[in-house]
């Protein structure tokens, strides 16, 4: 590099006073990082000891940690907890202990998101909730589902299998050209533009992992609340959100967000059990979709052999919520989905607030300092209220995957964007401290 690196981190003040102090203790607990003030944790020894309570390589900085968790302890232990007692009686565990389990790890999900547990259906990822979400929602005829041009994978293959499944129209929208000059005004302009008078579903990803924009989603959902006074409830436009890169980043209660239906893993960025996922729905969007696997609620089970219908149809004593019948049946990796409990009760002693800004700071100290390396091109805005914790960026003209293969060498792991157009991605969190986001900056800075 033809510049000095030092110089350039002194300028984008990584190297001066509380910062390169911060970086050295290790994330001190309420010191500045940059021009941001890091919440502290209430969690003992801080955000080191926070960190010391995963089992992530020590000799590592893990900025793909995000991508699939590590269970923290609390929740390893009680993975194991369970799977100990499956191994050796998996029936006799399940009648004592299922029922309890189940329902705890539904009241801490719905604790996490301020949400009624009747409201959330388990899934085992993302993928899963969105498949069974965009497969079962009912569409009259005419009405269409509207995604966007940022959306993964996961949301455009979930609409195309019901396209070819049952003939349902599926548009897709561009928000934004360049990702890194987006505004809230601008994003919630074209998301009101892209909606049409036979729009029934709006898909939307919150945070793309993509590009790391964050959706302005409140001022989105109060466009489309305004549209829809003036529409049928049959026709109104219901909002469905894949929040994967937001839950365990964004600390808003479910129910303040005004959309209809929340899709979300829990081993992302909530660290939690691996094969774990939910769709939360308001109780009026519940009505709207069917299930698609069968549910093992006791409820359908006991209707079902009762002679009756597991919905409750030709019977006015059920009240099984709809949630509990999309919730996919079968028989579980249940020491998984029952660790769910510890799972949201480890985010909630850190604190969300706590959690959402570390996060923010750490990936505005990223940020900040990347904006001043003048081989880098940063893709994700800087401004908090458009992003969130995944930070994209292109180096010089390098590859993404050659620039992660050179990180990966120097032991920061960071990962690439699996898009047409992919980028370099790092995810700070409550993994990392502000020395590994220096010594990426610094990394960065020498490869081109
Ligand atoms: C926006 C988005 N949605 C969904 C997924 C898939 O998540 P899951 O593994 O929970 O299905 C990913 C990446 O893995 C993603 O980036």
């Amino acid at each position: 590099m033809g510049i000095d690196r030092r110089a350039l981190l002194k300028r984008a003040g990584l190297l001066a006073g509380t910062g390169a102090l911060a970086g050295l203790t290790g994330c001190e607990p309420g010191r500045g990082a940059g021009s941001a003030a890091v919440m502290p944790t209430d969690a003992p020894g801080g955000w080191a000891g926070v960190r010391a309570r995963f089992d992530l390589d020590p000799g590592k900085r893990h900025f793909a940690a995000f991508v699939l968790a590590s269970h923290p302890r609390p929740v390893a232990d009680a993975i194991q907890r369970h799977r100990d007692g499956l191994q050796t009686d998996p029936d006799g565990y399940l009648e004592a202990h299922g029922r309890r389990l189940d329902r705890a790890a539904r009241a801490a999900a719905a604790g996490y998101l301020g949400a009624d547990p009747d409201g959330i259906a388990f899934t085992r990822s993302t993928t899963d909730g969105l498949g069974l979400l965009y497969g079962g929602l009912r569409l009259r005829p005419g009405q269409e589902v509207v995604t966007t041009e940022h959306d993964f994978y996961a949301t455009h293959e979930a609409l195309r299998l019901r396209a070819e499944r049952t003939g349902a129209a599926v548009r897709r929208v561009a928000l934004y050209d360049d990702p890194a000059a987006v505004s809230v005004d601008g994003l919630v302009a074209a998301a009101r533009r892209g909606i049409g008078p036979r729009t029934r579903v709006l898909a939307l990803t919150w945070v793309h992992s993509g590009t790391g924009v964050k959706l302005p989603l409140r001022e989105i959902t109060a466009a489309v609340a305004e549209l829809n006074r003036d529409r049928d409830p049959r026709d109104r436009v219901l909002v469905c959100v894949d929040a994967v890169h937001a839950l365990g980043v964004e600390p808003a209660e479910v129910g303040d967000l005004g959309c209809d239906f929340l899709v979300a893993g829990c081993h992302k960025w909530l660290f939690g059990p691996r094969g774990t996922g939910l769709v939360w729905g308001r109780d009026a969007a519940w009505e709207q979709v069917t299930g698609t696997v069968p549910s093992f609620d006791r409820r359908a089970i006991g209707a079902w052999i009762g002679g009756r219908a597991p919905d409750g149809s030709g019977s006015r004593s059920s009240s099984l919520p709809r949630a509990a019948l999309f919730e996919p049946g079968g028989f579980h990796a249940f020491e998984h989905r029952w660790a769910l409990a510890e799972a949201f009760a480890f985010q909630r002693e850190l604190g969300k607030a706590a959690v959402a800004e570390r996060t923010r700071a750490l990936a505005t100290r990223l940020k900040d300092g990347l904006a001043a390396i003048p081989s880098v091109r940063l893709v994700t805005p800087r401004a908090p209220e458009l992003s969130a914790g995944i930070v994209c960026l292109d180096v010089g003209d390098l590859s993404p995957d050659d620039a992660a293969a050179a990180l990966r060498r120097q032991g920061i792991l960071a990962s690439v964007s699996p898009y047409a157009s992919p980028h370099l991605r790092l995810g700070p969190s409550i993994v990392t401290s502000e020395a590994d986001v220096d010594a990426a900056l610094s990394a960065i800075a020498a490869l081109a």
